[in-house]
């Protein structure tokens, strides 16, 4: 049995902390430990994307993380991108493309989007494809996932010039 270990960090923009086994990954005290079951778990191995969240802006397989690395850290999840009375635009743009069934794979996705038009949010369609390529999804198809991404685009710009196509 392993050592029970405390870990605090930010999570959705409050602090929290948790006593965890040392071996707990991140998305499973994030789970579990804090019940926010937005996040996806999967694989547990890293290869299907469900599991990611933001950790100082940088999307992160929440599986491949244990807990106490987290320590200090900035974490957001699918229930950190939006408030519970709306849709944030991306989440829209997945309803409006019709970017998911299931549902399954949808927190990831919209996790490694989100981080990934925060840095770049004139990202064309080659490069969301590549960017989201490490997240599977079973049952949508990636045309519209595509499609939902691109058109969020205009969200996350700061100047509001046009996004470059
Ligand atoms: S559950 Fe983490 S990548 Fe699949
Ligand atoms: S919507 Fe079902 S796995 Fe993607």
């Amino acid at each position: 049995m392993s050592a029970t270990l405390s870990t605090r960090f930010e999570l959705n923009g409050q602090p929290v902390e948790a006593k965890v086994p040392a071996r707990t990954t991140l998305a499973d005290c994030i789970r579990h430990h804090l019940l926010q079951t937005g996040t996806h778990v999967g694989c547990e191995h890293g290869v299907c994307g469900a599991c990611t969240v933001i950790v100082d802006g940088a999307a992160v397989r929440s599986c491949l993380m244990l807990a106490v690395q987290a320590e200090g850290a900035k974490i957001t999840t699918v229930e950190g991108l939006s408030n519970p009375d709306t849709l944030s635009p991306l989440q829209a743009e997945f309803h409006k493309h019709h970017a998911l069934q299931c549902g399954f794979c949808t927190p990831g996705m919209l996790t490694t989007a989100h981080a990934l038009l925060s840095e770049e949010p004139d990202a064309d369609k080659e490069r969301i494809r590549e960017v989201l390529s490490g997240n599977i999804c079973r049952c949508t198809g990636y045309i519209p996932i595509v499609e939902a991404v691109y058109a969020a685009r205009y969200a996350y710009r700061k100047d509001k010039t046009p996004v470059k196509t």
